[in-house]
C-alpha cells in the first residue's frame, strides 16, 4: 500500500481488491493457522469453536465495522481518530492500541521465526521423521535452545523492517494477492487429505460437536480473544487500515467479506490439524508448539511432502509478514502522524523495541522459562494480554464510541457510504454496537474474574 504519494498526501486504495487484499492479508496469518487450532484444542474443541463463532458475529463484525467507520471517516490513525471524533479522552485508547500492538509484533516474530527455521529445514529435508515422539522432541529441542529462536526472530523482523523501510509494501501485498489464493488451495489440499486419515471422524466431532458443559468462563474469554486477534480488531489496525479506503468503500461489505475468509481459514485449519492430532495420537491440547508437532507429521505422511510443506511454510511466513506489516503500522503511522517523527525513524523505533521484546519471548522457552509474571512465561503474558484483555477492552470501547459518542450523521454517512448505498441493517449494527458488543464485552470478563 501507497501510504503517502509524491505530494506527501495521503494515497487511497483505489480498487475493491486493493481494500479486501489488505484487510484479509492482515487477519489471515498465524492467529488463523498456529493460535487457533491451538486455542481451540486447549478449550474443550467444539465448545470453544462454537463460542468463537459466535462472537465473530455479534462482535467481530460490529466492531470492525466500527473501526473502518473511524479509520475512513478520519482519515487518521487510531489515535488522531479520536481526537478528532471527540475532546473527551477516548484517545487515551488510542495508546492502549498502540501498546498492544507491540506487545502482538513481539511474541507473533517469535513463531513466524520458528515457521522460518521449518521451511529452512523442510527443504533441506530434515522434517522427515518416522513417529510423532520424533516431532515433538525435534520441535523442543529446537525452541527451548538459547540462540536459534533469537536469531530467527530477530531475522524475522529485520525482513519486516526492510519491507516496510523501502517501502514495498506495495510489492509485498501484489505479491500476497497473488500468493495468498495458492495458501488457500494448498489448505483445501491437506483438508482432504486429512478428511481421508482413519481416525477422522473423531478429530471432526472434536471440533464441531460442542459439549455444552466444556463453556466455561475460561473458554468464553479464550473464544472472545481469538476473534479479535484473529481479526485483527481493538488495537487500530483496520482503523488504520480504513484510513486509507476510498469513499466509496462499502464498508458492510468489507468487514462481512474480511470476518467470512478469515474465519474460512481458520476452519480449514481446524479441519487439517484434528483429524491428524486423533490419528497420529497426539493430543489436542499440546498448547503454542501444537502445529509444530503436527502439520510436519501431515506432510510426512503426504506423496511429495517436501514440496508441499516448503511451499507451505514459505507462503504461511508471507501470511505473517502482511500481517506484522499491518501491526507495525498502528505505531509508525502515529509516531509520523501524531509525533512527527520521520517515517524511517519511526518504523526504525518500531523495530528496535520489538526486537528486545521479541528476544525475551524466545527466550521464554529456554533460559527464561522460570521467570514468570502473573504465573506465566513472557511469551504467554504477552499473548495473554494482548488477546485477552487488551484487544477486547480496545473492541469495547470503539463500539461505545461509534454507539454512542461519536456524531450520528457521521456514523449513518460512513456507514451508508455516504449516501450511496443504504444499508438496511444499520440499525442492527447501532444496535450491536450500543448494547451487544460492550454488555457481550463486559459479561465476558466479568464471568472470567468470577463475579458473575
Ligand atoms: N490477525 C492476525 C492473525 O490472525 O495472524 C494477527 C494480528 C494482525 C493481530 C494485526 C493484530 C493486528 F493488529
Amino acid at each position: 500500500m501507497n501510504k503517502n504519494n509524491n505530494n506527501g498526501q495521503r494515497a487511497l486504495f483505489t480498487t475493491k481488491i486493493g481494500v479486501i487484499a489488505t484487510t484479509v492479508g492482515s487477519a489471515v496469518g498465524l492467529g488463523n493457522i498456529w493460535r487457533f487450532p491451538y486455542e481451540a484444542g486447549s478449550n474443550g474443541g467444539g465448545a470453544f469453536m462454537l463460542c468463537y463463532i459466535l462472537f465473530i458475529f455479534i462482535i467481530g463484525i460490529p466492531v470492525l465495522c466500527a473501526e473502518f467507520i473511524m479509520g475512513r471517516g478520519t482519515r487518521s490513525n487510531i489515535f488522531g481518530a479520536y481526537r478528532k471524533l471527540s475532546a473527551g479522552k477516548w484517545y487515551i485508547a488510542g495508546f492502549m492500541g498502540i501498546v498492544a500492538s507491540i506487545t502482538i509484533i513481539s511474541f507473533y516474530s517469535v513463531v513466524a521465526g520458528w515457521i522460518c527455521e521449518y521451511f529452512v529445514r523442510s527443504v533441506s529435508g530434515e522434517l522427515n521423521m518416522a513417529t510423532s515422539v520424533e516431532y515433538h522432541k525435534a520441535f523442543e529441542e529446537f525452541s527451548t535452545g538459547n540462540w536459534h529462536p533469537v536469531i530467527w526472530t530477530l531475522v524475522f523482523l529485520a525482513l519486516n523492517f526492510l519491507i516496510l523501510i523501502r517501502g514495498v509494501t506495495k510489492g509485498i501485498e501484489r505479491m500476497s494477492n497473488i500468493l495468498m489464493p495458492l495458501l488457500f488451495l494448498l489448505l483445501v489440499v491437506f483438508c482432504i487429505n486429512s478428511l481421508s486419515l482413519d481416525r477422522a471422524a473423531e478429530g471432526l466431532a472434536f471440533l464441531f460437536h460442542p459439549d455444552f458443559s466444556k463453556i466455561t468462563p475460561q473458554v468464553l474469554l479464550s473464544a472472545m480473544g481469538q476473534a479479535f486477534f484473529s481479526l485483527s480488531l481493538g488495537l487500530g489496525c483496520m482503523t488504520t487500515y480504513a484510513s486509507y479506503f476510498s469513499r466509496d468503500t462499502r464498508l458492510g461489505r468489507a468487514a462481512v467479506t474480511t470476518a467470512g475468509l478469515d474465519t474460512l481459514v481458520a476452519i480449514l485449519a481446524g479441519v487439517i490439524v484434528f483429524p491428524a492430532v486423533f490419528s497420529f495420537g497426539m493430543s489436542p491440547q499440546a498448547g503454542p508448539t501444537l502445529v509444530f508437532e503436527v502439520l510436519p507429521a501431515i506432510f510426512h505422511s503426504l506423496p511429495g511432502g517436501v514440496v508441499w510443506s516448503s511451499l507451505f511454510f514459505f507462503l504461511l511466513i508471507l501470511a505473517s509478514l502482511t500481517s506484522t506489516i499491518s501491526m507495525s503500522e498502528i505505531s509508525i503511522v502515529f509516531m509520523v502522524e501524531e509525533l512527527k517523527i520521520k517515517r524511517r525513524t519511526a518504523t526504525f523505533v518500531n523495530t528496535a523495541i520489538a526486537m528486545i521484546l521479541g528476544s525475551l519471548c524466545a527466550l521464554s522457552f529456554g533460559v527464561l522459562d522460570n521467570m514468570t509474571i502473573f504465573g506465566m512465561t513472557i511469551f504467554n503474558f504477552f499473548d495473554y494480554l494482548s488477546s485477552n484483555i487488551l484487544l477486547p477492552i480496545g473492541g469495547m470501547i470503539a463500539a461505545i464510541f461509534v454507539g454512542w459518542v461519536a456524531d450520528k450523521r457521521f456514523v449513518k454517512a460512513q456507514m451508508t457510504d455516504n449516501a450511496d448505498s443504504t444499508p438496511r441493517l444499520f440499525p442492527l449494527l447501532v444496535f450491536c454496537l450500543r448494547f451487544i458488543a460492550p454488555v457481550g464485552i463486559a459479561l465476558v470478563f466479568l464471568n472470567s474474574i468470577g463475579i458473575i
